[in-house]
């Protein structure tokens, strides 16, 4: 029996993840998402063509790997559809679970209808309901993928769920669709992906058991992690390695290495602590010269110095056992390289994640910046500042960065040992 091996983000999301995930795509059987919906994303280009990912598996460019959808991402399945319109060849090749919840448009209206009430309180979300169609699950009233396959019947239990939320959803101004408009919707959804909804918990345990090589595919970062991230602000699901096993029902030893993605700084989207975070002209800087907008929403991200209190937080909770550090080239040219070590709280320094980082200080340690490292492809090669830190990062994190990128090209990566 073969493991699958997983890949995490270990900041705020954004890491970088397709980069490698779609490097290593190539040399998997299968690659399956595990948690998170359409509020992730990444662009990736090959060939000369741009693909927008958001809820397929980034190994839908390796046309001999079976993509999954398992049963702990949350499907959209108008994006879905919209996102499977882009590949021509995709039948035979990607598998949703029929156990995976439904996002459908009312969980998105909710959704901005609460950010839209909270106010400054606003957890910034992305909009697209993940929140609310979590939340249907955990408390038992959600729709499942499987559910497609009878879409009168579906029609009639959302219908019962609109006339029992009827007075919530009126006094926060959430549409719904009538009885006739929700059917046509939900036969549309029947039409266009029952051929794809299949039981992928034995398919991910058949592969395994015929020593297929399988990849596990995170969404979001560990600091966005519904119970260790920076709560409220962080998104539904368990963004962590331990997420794989539940979310694709694979038993923990079944899992081979864990490989988180970290950017060589760091970024975060929405609101929510974020200690490193620099708001004058070096963040500015990373933000412009690391392209530091969202996929998914355009949003400017909030841009800062490598955290390796929260890093050192990520590596344990993650079980990594490698790490690959991106956008190293981001940081070319800056005279000055901050990283932060330790954390002060009403006057106390810590060298932990607490139990909430409102107000937390963050205490640097200086590095001498590097003219430049871009495009490099060997470790010796890059410039002795640039080894310097990334080997101190090592220390402070407790991890081997094991692949290190110097570019978004997928040739310009720097694999140690
Ligand atoms: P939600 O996942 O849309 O509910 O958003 C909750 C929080 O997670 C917000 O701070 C979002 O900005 C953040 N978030 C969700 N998805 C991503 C992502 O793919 N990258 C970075 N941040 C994300």
């Amino acid at each position: 029996m073969n493991r699958a091996d997983i890949i995490v983000g270990l900041q705020w999301g954004d890491e970088g993840k397709g980069k490698i995930v779609d490097n290593l795509a190539q040399k998997y059987d299968y690659v399956c998402r595990f948690a998170g919906g359409h509020n992730a994303g990444h662009t990736i280009v090959t060939d000369g063509k741009k693909y927008a990912l958001h809820l397929i598996p980034s190994g839908v460019l390796n046309k001999d790997a079976i993509n999954i959808v398992g049963n702990g991402v949350v499907l959209s399945p108008k994006d879905f559809i919209k996102e499977l319109e882009q590949f021509d060849d995709i039948e035979g090749r990607i598998f949703i679970s029929d156990k995976a919840h439904l996002i459908l448009p009312y969980h998105a209206e909710i959704d901005q209808a609460r950010e839209r009430l909270k106010g400054d309180k606003a957890i910034g979300t992305t909009g697209k309901g993940i929140g609310p169609a979590y939340g249907d699950k955990i408390t038992r009233v959600g729709h499942r993928v499987g559910e497609l396959l009878n879409p009168q019947k579906l029609t009639k239990d959302i219908m019962s769920y609109f006339n029992i939320n009827k007075p919530i959803f009126d006094a926060m101004g959430v549409q719904t669709p009538n009885e006739s408009e929700l059917l046509e919707e939900l036969k549309g959804y029947n039409k266009e992906l029952a051929k794809y909804i299949v039981d992928t918990t034995l398919m991910v345990w058949d592969a395994l058991d015929s020593e297929k090589r399988v990849l596990l595919e995170g969404a979001q970062g560990t600091m966005l992690d519904i119970d260790h991230g920076t709560y409220p602000y962080v998104t539904s699901s368990t963004t962590i390695s331990a997420g794989a096993c539940s979310g694709l029902g694979i038993a923990p030893q079944q899992i081979g290495d864990v490989v988180g993605i970290a950017k060589a700084y760091c970024t975060r989207v929405g609101n929510g602590p974020f200690p490193s975070e620099d708001l004058g002209e070096d963040g500015n800087y990373l933000r412009e010269k690391g392209g530091e907008y969202g996929t998914t929403t355009g949003r400017p991200r909030r841009c800062g110095w490598f955290d390796a209190v929260a890093m050192k937080h990520a590596v344990k909770l993650n079980g990594v056992s490698n790490i690959a550090l991106m956008k190293l080239d981001v940081l070319d040219g800056m005279e000055t390289i901050k990283v932060c070590v330790a954390y002060e709280i009403d006057g106390k320094e810590i060298d932990y994640v607490p139990y909430s980082l409102e107000g937390a200080k963050p205490i640097y340690k200086e590095f001498k910046g590097w003219k430049e490292s871009k495009g490099v492809k060997e470790f010796n090669k890059l410039p002795q500042e640039a080894q310097d830190y990334i080997l101190e990062l090592e220390k402070l994190c407790g991890s081997k960065i094991g692949i290190i990128s110097t570019s978004p090209d997928r040739e310009d990566t720097i694999i140690r040992d």
